[in-house]
């Protein structure tokens, strides 16, 4: 059994998840357009995980007798001005997440709800590793300043990234 405000706080996750799946399809989409098949894998996973995250919150409140109540998702931009631009604005969205899931722990503690608080951990470890992973490839697309080898090495390395489902 949970709060009233944590249910409805959790279904507004579910919805920034789904949205975060849906912006990562949609920049896979954008970068097979231009042909890099490999950043094009590396958001097709991203785009997984996210509505793995998504299930994972959506388990939850079944599992505490809750309701879960999907709302509409917004509709993401369609294209960005480089690689670099596509990743910038995913590290800021990684980073708007985080800033959801800590108002989530900041709810979970005044309602003194321990479970939510424990399975919210979860979480709070893997926005340090989206972010980071975020941080890793700016560095390297900045250092390839746009220099066509130097995307394509990147596209090599990033369609390696294989998508492990959550256990
Ligand atoms: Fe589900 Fe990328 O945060």
């Amino acid at each position: 059994m949970i709060d009233k405000r944590m249910e409805d706080a959790i279904n507004k996750q579910i919805n920034e998840e789904l949205y975060s799946a849906y912006l990562y399809l949609s920049m896979s989409a954008w970068f097979e357009s231009i042909g890099l098949k490999g950043f094009a894998n590396w958001m097709m996973v991203q785009f997984k995980e996210e509505m793995d995250h998504a299930m994972k919150f959506y388990n939850y409140l079944n599992s505490q007798g809750a309701t879960v109540k999907l709302m509409a998702i917004q509709e993401p931009p369609h294209e960005w001005e480089s690689p670099l631009h596509a990743f910038e604005e995913t590290l800021k969205h990684e980073q708007h997440i985080t800033k959801c899931i800590n108002e989530l722990v900041d709810l979970a503690e005044e309602l003194k709800d321990r479970a939510t608080y424990n399975m919210l951990q979860w979480f709070i470890n893997e926005q340090v590793e989206e972010e980071e992973n975020d941080r890793e490839i700016i560095d390297m697309l900045k250092m390839v300043e746009g220099s066509k080898h130097g995307i394509f090495m990147i596209d090599k390395e990033l369609g390696q990234r294989q998508y492990t489902p959550e256990a």
